[in-house]
């Protein structure tokens, strides 16, 4: 049998390495992987690539005794090398980064005895108001009761939240945080970025389609009777892709600088 060139055995191999190459490529990125994953795909295909040329490779002389060892020993070191030089190449996870992810959401549930100290020091607020304003001299016309609205603005107040006042560059910079802190970037895009691992719909324009009750009312409690299912997302809210539990987790000066951020998307 005639001996074909390494050229003539490599060709083929090649051809279907770029087309698996540029198949890879353009299917994971419209599945949505990141670039980085992409690269990491092609260095499989180039692994493969060399697998397959190093089977043609002629069989090496047999060798024995203190040759063998010493080759076993040297390929050893070879392989060991390619590895961690490989390995130190990619990003790592970095178990610190999450663990910090984790105190600063345990930082931010709200224990019950601190709930009730709140709600106490809000009715004590309250009925503060109510006794400044039975105990006011009668003006001839009659003093005006807190009415709902007036009670609510207080009770805003007293919860931190400015009743009016324009979102300050500072408030958005926190919402972005706390955006990114709660992972909602998981399943929502905002300018292209975002909505890798499930699907939500795209917050580009949020501040222009909602107000700020309603996008707390949607982030806290997302499946409260009359809300309506985003177009396009009837499976997903049918299937309460967004998460329910963020009116356990995201506390009121969160929500404020996250509705301030939202808001700002327009
Ligand atoms: C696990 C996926 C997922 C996560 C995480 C998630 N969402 Fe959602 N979200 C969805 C889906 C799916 C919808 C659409 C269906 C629905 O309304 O339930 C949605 C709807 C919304 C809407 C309404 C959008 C519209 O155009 O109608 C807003 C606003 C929103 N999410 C904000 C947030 C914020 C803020 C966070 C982070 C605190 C977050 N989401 C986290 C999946 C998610």
């Amino acid at each position: 049998m005639v001996e074909r060139s390494f050229w003539q055995k490599t060709k083929w191999k090649l051809v279907i390495s770029v087309a698996l190459s540029v198949i890879i490529w353009i299917v994971s990125g419209l599945i949505g992987f990141p670039r980085l994953f992409q690269w990491m795909f092609m260095g499989y295909v180039i692994g493969g690539l060399l697998f397959f040329i190093l089977l043609d490779a002629r069989p090496m002389k047999e060798r024995s005794g203190g040759a063998a060892v010493l080759s076993v020993i040297i390929f050893y070191l070879i392989i060991s090398f390619v590895y961690t030089i490989n390995g130190a190449l990619w990003p790592q996870y970095n178990p610190e980064e999450e663990k910090e992810k984790i105190a600063k959401l345990m930082k931010s549930v709200v224990s019950p005895k601190q709930k009730i100290g709140e709600l106490e020091a809000k009715v004590e607020e309250l009925s503060k108001k109510v006794e400044e304003l039975s105990t006011r001299p009668a003006a001839p016309v009659a003093a005006p009761a807190p009415s709902g609205e007036a009670a609510k603005k207080a009770a805003e107040k007293v919860a931190g939240i400015p009743a009016k006042a324009g979102p300050s560059p500072e408030l958005i910079a926190q919402g972005k945080e706390v955006y990114d802190l709660y992972e909602c970037y998981n399943c929502h895009k905002i300018g292209g970025k975002g909505g890798v691992k499930r699907r939500g719909p795209e917050l580009d324009h949020a501040g222009k389609e909602f107000t700020a009750e309603q996008l707390k009312k949607r982030i806290w409690y997302p499946y409260a009777p009359g809300t309506k299912a985003t177009k396009g997302f009837e499976k997903e809210f049918e299937e309460q892709t967004m998460p329910d539990y963020y009116n356990e987790q995201i506390s009121k000066e969160e929500m404020a600088a996250l509705v301030a951020y939202v808001l700002s998307l327009k």
